[in-house]
């Protein structure tokens, strides 16, 4: 939108701000040893688990695991995009953004003047709407439809602020400047001139999460009519796959709902408000996307996804694992809520109230029993035939799935059904896992040697010093995950970053964000003064250990048909030489 901004201006701003000073002002911390602590901003605990270290400028949580850096905190706490994050803390330090421009066109400043334009004009279309269903002649039509079809209170039609565009093909144009509204997608375009997109129909604005119009979705009021739902088109404010209706909203009412539910209609959003079940969103007449789940799960940690319970609905239902299982992780979970038919949220609540339907959703399905039940239900597991075809059709799915507990429980799952070790055919390269007790607190545990290492390494980067020293010999070495581990390190090599935190930032939505995390966070306690020698002992260890592995298998080697080339015959004699 307004440019990218450049790497090095995010690694000296995350050199600038202290983390501890900026979380101390959204969360009190108590100084506890050299880390401080919290009572946890992203989960309800009584004692606390939530800490923050100066030297790695990081945070975490050992209870329910979230954890970044400064910039995570603020995307995290007060729900905003990455550049959001970097605006408020460029503004904190009273530095400005020097954006990069991609378009040399289209000057920042200028292309921000225009959205801002837009999203003005939109605001007061909405006011003009909302005004019509109060003063039109017609109005009385509108008002009918939205009181004794809908039963829909003017409370909620105020908090919704929704309105009515009436009849006419001209009616916004003399009232507002038709460039804007072009631009903005409320006019269409046939036969050399331009008219009201809406017309006579229910207008229903959607905001984006700060509370800006950026479109209208519009239903006719008599269902002869067709489509019976209109939406704005794409414009440069309006993505229909990047946004929700009633997020807005919602942030409005409970700016930390513990779950949101996401639903096919705007009536129903509308509805499941009235009756008090006011964490509801819903997509814009499209698949959901990735894109969207990010959005929620920015602010909160659950969502449900509803839908209704006809074909349409449990089609809807499947194509949403695409999106779901690229986005879940072990801190957010996902289930599934099916209506009976021939109900959608807004008929079933005025059918069977909103007890009845609070029910339903304590009992959605999980995920994860919903996916695999998808292929049980249909599959005879007792052949090798079928439980070969869950296993591929499961494969892509779980491969999406971001590294960590989740991932490897949901392994585990397919791996029971089909009575077999899968972990060979998804042949994805990870380090070896802790185990799954580290979550807990100041609990001494084993890490693998790889994992202690790079883990020591991530935690303090100033470590890079002895591998350039000492530059390790990958052709000479083979241990479990050594690619993962060579590229890590090689990354820490050429970014040198000053502190966990800078270079967390480099990883930022990359595929191994998730892994990154996790080694910030591995637990080791080692006093300051030990990591050191703690390291160099660790990294020895491993590369003895990598050398004899290396040695082993090419010995192996040289023993098969395929014999060794020329490279490995060097490696070969260079380590046979060297250990004797
Ligand atoms: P539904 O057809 O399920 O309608 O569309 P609904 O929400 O139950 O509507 P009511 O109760 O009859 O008013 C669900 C969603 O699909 C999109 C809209 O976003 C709608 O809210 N849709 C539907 C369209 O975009 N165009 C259409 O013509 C119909
Ligand atoms: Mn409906």
């Amino acid at each position: 939108m307004s440019g990218s901004i450049p790497r090095q201006f995010i690694d000296d701003l995350l050199v600038r701000v202290d983390i501890v000073d900026i979380i101390d002002s959204h969360v009190p911390l108590k100084k506890t040893g050299t880390n401080y602590t919290a009572r946890c901003p992203f989960h309800n605990e009584k004692s606390p688990s939530f800490n923050v270290s100066r030297n790695k400028q990081f945070y975490h949580c050992f209870g329910c695991g979230a954890g970044g850096n400064v910039i995570t905190f603020l995307m995290n706490f007060n729900h905003l995009s990455f550049v959001e994050a970097i605006e408020e803390l460029a503004l904190s330090c009273g530095v400005e953004i020097p954006y990069e421009n991609q378009n040399p066109n289209t000057p920042p400043q200028q292309a921000k003047n225009k959205l801002l334009e837009l999203q003005q004009l939109l605001a007061k279309v909405a006011t003009f709407y909302m005004q019509q269903l109060r003063n039109h002649p017609q109005k009385q039509i509108a008002i009918d439809y939205l009181k004794m079809q809908r039963r829909i209170t003017g409370e909620i039609a105020r908090d919704f602020m929704i309105g009515y565009a009436p009849e006419g093909w001209q009616i916004l144009a003399p009232n507002f400047n038709i460039d804007l509204l072009c631009e903005a997608g409320m006019l269409a375009y046939k036969n050399e001139q331009y008219y009201d997109r809406f017309r006579q129909r229910i207008m229903f604005p959607i905001r984006n999460k700060r509370g800006h119009v950026i479109g209208f979705g519009g239903r006719v009021l008599d269902d002869s009519q067709q489509p019976k739902y209109l939406n704005s088109p794409e414009t440069p404010l309006f993505h229909k796959s990047n946004e929700v209706y009633g997020l807005y909203e919602l942030l409005k009412k409970n700016p930390k709902p513990n779950r949101i539910l996401i639903v096919e209609g705007y009536m129903d959003v509308v509805m499941l408000s009235q009756f008090g079940i006011d964490y509801a969103v819903a997509t814009l007449g499209t698949n959901l996307t990735a894109t969207q789940l990010q959005l929620l799960f920015r602010s909160t940690s659950e969502v449900i996804l509803c839908f209704d319970g006809d074909k349409a609905g449990q089609d809807a239902a499947w194509k949403a694992m695409d999106a779901v299982f690229s986005i879940l992780n072990d801190n957010r979970q996902v289930r599934i809520l099916l209506l009976p038919e021939p109900h959608d949220p807004d008929s079933l609540l005025q059918t069977e109230g909103a007890e009845a339907f609070l029910q339903r959703i304590e009992n959605a399905e999980m995920v994860s029993h919903y996916f695999f039940n998808h292929f049980t239900s249909t599959l005879n597991l007792n052949s090798i035939e079928s439980r070969a075809k869950l296993a591929s059709q499961a494969k892509p799915f779980l491969l999406k799935l971001a590294d960590g507990f989740f991932k490897e429980m949901m392994l585990t799952k397919l791996q029971e059904l089909m009575n077999f070790n899968v972990a060979p055919i998804l042949n994805k390269e990870t380090l070896p896992l802790p185990p799954k007790r580290y979550i807990k607190k100041n609990q001494n545990t084993r890490h693998s040697l790889e994992r202690l290492t790079l883990a020591l390494l991530v935690q303090n980067p100033r470590l890079v010093e002895k591998l350039e020293v000492n530059p390790i010999d990958w052709q000479a070495l083979d241990f479990i995950g050594i690619e993962k581990f060579r590229e890590i390190a090689e990354k820490i090599c050429a970014v040198k970053p000053a502190t966990t935190a800078q270079l967390l930032e480099h990883y930022r939505e990359m595929p191994d964000e998730k892994i990154l995390n996790i080694l910030a966070c591995l637990p080791i306690l080692l006093p300051d003064e030990g990591i050191d020698a703690e390291f160099s002992g660790a990294l020895k260890q491993l590369i003895l250990h990598g050398r004899k592995n290396r040695l082993a298998k090419l010995q192996i080697k040289a023993t098969t048909t395929e014999g060794l080339n020329d490279y490995e015959k060097g490696v070969l004699l260079q380590l046979l030489r060297e250990t004797s």
